[in-house]
């Protein structure tokens, strides 16, 4: 028996790219290859890059220097770009670091054997098109391996929204709906392998319109609903979603659909009616918070969560204080928050910037308010019970580490807590990013 070769994953950015990553893993399964954590012993490196942050091609570049030790080591080592910083910039990748073997864009992960053959011969290998055929055809995972009980699933891809800011729509490319019957055939096979927890994953998720095998478009919510019966599948999430998207039967559905967990990822960016309109957000500050009312009107415990910029181009003070208004009205579990930074290629790009301190002190404030919130949150868990799903053991003796239904990070001490066992849980404390409580079933 030949040893099988070993590939190193790094892994940056969304959940979309841990799910790609296992899929890549498992695609290179089929040419040979196994995983391994350390990129020292690594015959092929490959780095899932993601573009949405800034610099996010320069800390690519830097990664890569720090392999070419490895490279001098072992020079049959291959060296690959994948995610959408390839997708960007595939060719100048190629053309600066003569350590990379291969590139391939999001849309092409299935060709990776192919690329990983062809480098072999010491080609240079790159796919970032756009192809139409179905990339997840191709990626029928091989080994049955189990695994652990919450699992990521992408059920669409790319964005049409060209928010001012994004390169989403440009390395992610248009939106492109998997059809259902194959995420419902994939979830099955989630939930043969251990999984109990499925968040449905895509750019623009709420978006959905797959085709059904009855043969009309599936929304989202009728998807959810087909999940549902899933024997075995106790939990199911979806991220991330557009305002504009949270059509009716959804948010019905949050208040139906007991295996739908009262969490919502909901990114409103801003506060400001004049800084939305030149971020191209299609909806304003009065008809992001009147959805919110809706949800919570058909489930009133729902967490809610958002992604915020400050510093968007032109942005003044009472615009940042608009969008602070609009935190106090929402209360929001948790956030994501960003200075703005230019992509190229985006409008904003070309725009008048305001000053780096002036972002980093709205930053500031931000985030403190969000903590704030997120903290009063937590602490009115505590004496409450909720359900946990336990997903591994914690750094303590006896300690296992599982999520509520509102996503919080709930550690329990006791031996009668297993991996993959959803109980009910009386919450005993608040700290800073997760909350401790006992068994009470
Ligand atoms: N600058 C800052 N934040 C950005 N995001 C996307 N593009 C930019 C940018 N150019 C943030 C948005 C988005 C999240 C994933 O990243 O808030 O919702
Ligand atoms: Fe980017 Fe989201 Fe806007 Fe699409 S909706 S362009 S992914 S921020």
């Amino acid at each position: 028996m030949t040893t099988p070769k070993k590939l190193y994953i790094k892994t940056y950015g969304c959940q979309m790219n841990v799910y790609d990553s296992e899929r890549m893993a498992e695609a290179m399964g089929g040419a040979g290859y196994v995983e391994t954590d350390t990129p020292d012993d690594a015959d092929m490196i490959l780095l899932n890059t993601c573009h949405i942050r800034e610099k996010a091609a320069e800390k690519v570049y830097s990664e890569l220097g720090r392999y070419k030790h490895l490279k001098t080591e072992k020079p049959d080592l291959k060296i690959g770009v994948a995610g959408c910083v390839a997708q960007a910039e595939g060719d100048e990748i190629m053309r600066r670091q003569p350590l990379v073997d291969l590139v391939v864009g999001p849309q092409s992960y299935h060709r990776l054997p192919e690329l990983e053959a062809k480098a072999g011969q010491g080609a240079k290998a790159i796919d970032t098109d756009f192809p139409t055929e179905d990339k997840f055809e191709h990626l029928k995972s091989r080994p049955k391996a189990k695994r652990a009980p919450a699992a990521f699933l992408t059920v669409q891809e790319g964005c049409d929204k060209f928010c001012a800011f994004c390169v989403v729509p440009y390395t992610r490319g248009a939106e492109v709906s998997r059809p259902a019957s194959r995420i419902l055939d994939e979830a099955r096979e989630l939930v043969d392998r251990g999984v109990r927890e499925i968040t449905l994953l895509g750019q623009n998720v709420n978006a959905y319109h797959g085709a059904g095998p009855d043969g009309g478009d599936w929304s989202l919510a009728k998807l959810i609903w087909e999940l549902d019966r899933v024997d075995g599948l106790e939990r199911i999430r979806f991220t991330t979603s557009h305002p504009n998207d949270m059509s009716d039967d959804l948010i019905e559905a949050h208040g139906t659909c007991s295996k739908l967990m009262p969490y919502l990822h909901l990114p409103v960016q801003s506060g400001s009616d004049r800084i939305l309109k030149r971020m191209n957000r299609s909806h304003d500050a009065a008809s992001y918070l009147a959805l919110i009312d809706r949800i919570r009107a058909a489930r009133p415990d729902i967490l809610i969560s958002g992604d915020f910029i400050v510093g968007f181009p032109e942005e003044t003070d009472q615009d940042f204080q608009d969008t602070m208004d609009l935190i106090r009205a929402v209360n929001y579990g948790q956030a994501f928050s960003f200075k703005y930074s230019t992509r190229p290629g985006t409008p904003a790009a070309e725009r008048d910037q305001v000053a780096e301190d002036v972002k980093t002190d709205r930053l500031a404030q931000l985030q403190s308010l969000i903590a704030d919130q997120q903290k009063s949150i937590q602490d009115s868990m505590v004496a409450k019970t909720v359900s946990v799903l336990f997903e591994r053991a914690g750094r303590f003796d006896n300690q296992m580490v599982g999520k509520s239904e509102y996503l919080h990070a709930v550690h329990v001490s006791d031996t009668d807590a297993k991996v993959g066992d959803i109980r009910r849980v009386r919450i005993t404390q608040s700290n800073r990013n997760s909350l401790n409580g006992e068994l009470a079933d």
